[in-house]
């Protein structure tokens, strides 16, 4: 299906494109080098409604639909991948799981604070010996009283250290399988919540990546999100919302690159012509936009099946597969179209070659994603 935007969200995407273009692209090679985590630029696009895009006006959110989230998450990635990977977990993971799965004691607390950006919201699932097996997690949450205490470490947690909350999942019961893990609202400053040093990574780089130590950290009950041994089935469902980010994330980077690449074809010239004459390079470019093109309609197709209420796991899958493996071929493209100029950190494919390279590995990898794919064909599982 092709997708026909509305005008409203074309309004989004435009606002989106003019202030991330003229406020975060400007500093992001910057953050790159330095990995200072763009705190301001979160409270602006708190202030633009950007962090709450998918929860409703009366918790104080903008309400949007997904298509004008990925719009939106789209734009943030073309100016810079390390913000937009932090507006995704936040907005969908965090925000959604609670919007679903939380009382409304829990909406009103926590949702109206997390779509002002006044706090970051994080998600702790993956451990080191527990990747994408989330199921033989070993954090544990013991009953005491009115009280859970939790003990374990999680790892990879995207904006571990600069959260203001953080979903944590941990197992209430060791004897049950998936049905014994539950999910917990740890609120920034609870003792025994440690974020441990951000990881030096290979892109990404303003985007904090930490373990998150609990050392017999003390949780209310009230804190559980959903029922005791929801946790598993919390986890994957904001993870379905979070893979449609991913392909977002990656459409924008993706176009990034492109841009950057036909720029350069268009200015660079070589044996006495512009690169951009050659049909070698023609039919590279023709082939690239082809791939963009496909993963876009692939997001659309995902953010619409959700907007329309309906099952979206295999597609959010789908486009998180072949997004991630596209933007990773785009930004080789970019650099090889560069040539030596595509190696040096003075052009910006450096950088985006280096950010897409996670894309196919977190919030599940491309061989998770086929597992997930492969398992709704053939075992006819909440296909819709
Ligand atoms: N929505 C709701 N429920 C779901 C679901 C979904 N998308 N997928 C599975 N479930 C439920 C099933 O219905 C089932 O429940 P019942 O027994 O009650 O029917 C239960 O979960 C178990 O389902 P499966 O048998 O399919 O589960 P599995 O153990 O075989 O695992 C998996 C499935 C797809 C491999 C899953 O483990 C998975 O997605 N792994 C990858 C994890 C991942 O993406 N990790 C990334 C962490 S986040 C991150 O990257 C860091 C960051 O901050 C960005």
């Amino acid at each position: 299906m092709f997708y026909q935007l509305t005008n409203e969200q074309i309004m989004i995407r435009s606002m989106v494109r003019e202030f991330a273009r003229k406020v975060i692209a400007v500093t992001a090679a910057e953050r790159d080098r330095t990995k200072e985590f763009p705190a301001d630029n979160f409270k602006k696009m708190g202030e633009l409604g950007l962090m709450g895009m998918l929860i409703p006006p009366e918790y104080n959110g903008e309400g949007a639909d997904t298509i004008s989230y990925v719009l939106a998450l789209s734009e943030i990635a073309y100016s810079c991948a390390s913000t937009a990977v932090v507006m995704s977990v936040h907005n969908s993971i965090v925000c959604e799981s609670i919007l679903k799965f939380g009382s409304e004691e829990q909406k009103k607390k926590y949702l109206p604070q997390l779509a002002d950006a006044e706090i970051i919201g994080a998600f702790a699932l993956t451990e080191p010996h527990a990747g994408s097996d989330p199921v033989a997690q070993s954090t544990t949450a013991v009953r005491d009283g009115d009280d859970f205490i939790l003990n374990g470490t999680k790892c990879f947690i995207t904006s571990g250290k600069n959260s203001g909350l953080v979903i944590v999942t941990a197992k209430t019961d060791e004897t049950q399988k998936h049905k014994g893990i539950s999910a917990f609202i740890i609120g920034k400053g609870t003792p025994g919540l440690i974020a441990g040093e951000p990881e030096d990574k290979m892109g990404l780089r303003a985007s904090d990546t930490t373990d998150i130590i609990l050392e017999n950290c003390r949780v209310p009950a009230s804190n559980m999100l959903g029922n005791e041994g929801e946790g598993f089935m919390i986890a994957m469902s904001g993870l379905d919302c979070g893979r449609i980010g991913i392909a977002a994330q990656s459409v924008g980077v993706a176009r990034a690159a492109f841009d950057a690449a036909v720029d350069y074809a268009k200015k660079r010239e070589q044996f006495g012509q512009k690169i951009s004459k050659f049909q070698g390079l023609r039919w590279i470019i023709a082939d690239m936009a082809t791939e963009i093109e496909a993963a876009s309609q692939l997001m659309f197709t995902a953010a619409a099946t959700k907007d329309r209420g309906e099952n979206f796991t295999l597609q959010a899958s789908m486009a998180k597969l072949f997004a991630s493996e596209m933007v990773n071929r785009i930004t080789a493209k970019a650099v090889q179209m560069h040539g030596g100029y595509g190696f040096i950190k003075d052009y910006p494919v450096e950088r985006l070659y280096r950010d897409a390279r996670v894309f196919t590995i977190y919030e599940g990898t491309s061989e998770i994603q086929r597992v997930v794919i492969s398992n709704h064909i053939l075992n006819d599982r909440r296909r819709s």
